[in-house]
């Protein structure tokens, strides 16, 4: 289910943060302190992180670079959150987002 790298032949890939939870969708789920929430979504199996405006598609990790918005999410109440680019920490509730807020939708 999870799909965090733990051992590679040559990258170190032991998380550099404190083991937290967050909560996504009502669901509390582990993450490292400071790694990307996306990271600790994707570990989880959890693939989806918005549904687009118009038809509602699910979207989810694009460019893995904070250019696409595909990854945006509620995160601590605040909409369009990045979550590719943005850090994890202890307690951060998470929520799919559906569509964008006025502010960005330009691509839904
Ligand atoms: S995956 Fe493109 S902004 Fe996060």
């Amino acid at each position: 289910m999870g799909e965090r790298i733990e051992n590679h032949i040559i990258l170190d890939c032991k998380p550099a943060g404190q083991k937290i939870q967050i909560t996504v969708d009502g669901k509390k789920i582990p993450a490292y302190d400071g790694e990307p929430i996306l990271s600790a979504l994707l570990a989880a199996g959890i693939k989806i992180n918005r549904y687009t405006v118009k038809r509602h598609e699910p979207r989810g990790l694009f460019c893995g670079i904070g250019q696409c918005t595909d990854c945006a999410m509620v995160v601590d109440g605040i909409p369009n959150v990045r979550t590719c680019i943005t850090p994890a920490h202890d307690g951060m509730v998470v929520e799919t987002q559906d569509g964008l807020s006025k502010e960005v939708r330009h691509d839904s």
